[in-house]
């Protein structure tokens, strides 16, 4: 731990807007000290079975951004969401912001490359996006200092965003109650992603942790912001002292009995792109399903 930059003193202001049909949380960090801000994890609304793109969930972020004269200095990813689309192209036309992920993008662009059978213009180098994060590289929002920890397990490149006492977990942690992600996509492994929440639950005890996604677990009302004291005392996977085998075990299990993600396709083929929409050889935008492909 002690090589990250953590100042817990820093404390940004943190809005959080939910997207119901995803159950995704995307956030606005913004520098108590200035207007800039970062987006984290947008999302761009799909209605799959029409082959439909609307952009409420993004106009409804940009509206407060707008009306708060904030100035939006990064688009964040914390990996390649296979449940959402990314936004982050169509703020960034609006509001202007560098589009940033972990390095490991190439990885999963390389996997799903293949998967969706990408011909050679599909650049599997992350070149679609602004800036590759590697573990511990840091970035200002005006005044404020984050940070990019390297968290695989979920996907090679996930990455928590720390800045100040906010880490933004992506799907390395749920709520204490939902536990954590799964870890059987491609590229994905139990093993690294025990490694990874840990990495998260040695950050200090206050630091604030905000979701990228709740489902609200026996009934109750949608919640996004913990603590690493409560993930550590009461994670239904991992807290209490679980071991890493009991949780490789449950996790393997867990995995095998879940559907997949109904956005996977459009998601992965629009969100390996940096939240660009692929197109056909025409120009179309047009997505992809590989038949027995995934
Ligand atoms: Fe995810």
């Amino acid at each position: 731990m002690s090589n990250y930059p953590v100042d817990i003193s820093v404390k940004p202001e943190v809005k959080a807007f939910f997207d119901a049909a995803t159950n995704t949380i995307t956030y606005v960090v913004k520098d108590p000290n200035s207007n800039a801000c970062a987006v984290v994890d947008s999302v761009m609304d799909i209605d799959y079975a029409a082959g439909r793109i609307t952009y409420d969930n993004a106009d409804e972020v940009i509206a407060y951004i707008r009306e708060n004269g904030l100035k939006v200095e990064w688009l964040l990813e914390t990996h390649v969401h296979a449940d959402h689309l990314s936004a982050a192209p169509y703020i960034q036309r609006e509001l202007g912001g560098k589009i940033g992920i972990g390095e490991k993008i190439t990885v999963v662009q390389d996997t799903f490359g293949k998967v969706f059978n990408e011909g050679t213009e599909f650049q599997r180098d992350g070149s679609q996006f602004d800036r590759l994060f590697k573990d511990g590289d840091t970035f200002t929002i005006g005044g404020l200092t984050g940070f990019a920890m390297h968290t695989p397990g979920h996907t090679p490149a996930c990455m928590v965003h720390v800045i100040g006492d906010a880490a933004f977990v992506g799907d390395t942690l749920f709520m204490p109650d939902g536990g954590s992600a799964r870890a059987d996509f491609p590229g994905g492994d139990a093993g690294e992603l025990y490694d990874s929440i840990q990495k998260v639950l040695s950050l200090p005890d206050e630091t604030r942790l905000f979701m990228c996604h709740d489902y609200g677990p026996n009934g109750r009302d949608i919640q996004w912001e913990t603590t690493v004291a409560d993930e550590k005392a009461h994670n239904i996977h991992v807290g209490g002292g679980k071991t890493k085998e009991d949780f490789v075990k449950f996790r393997t299990e867990r995995d095998a009995q879940l559907d997949m993600p109904k956005l996977i396709i459009p998601s992965l083929q629009v969100n390996m792109r940096a939240g660009t929409i692929p197109a056909d050889k025409d120009g179309r935008p047009m997505l992809k399903v590989p038949v027995n492909g995934l």
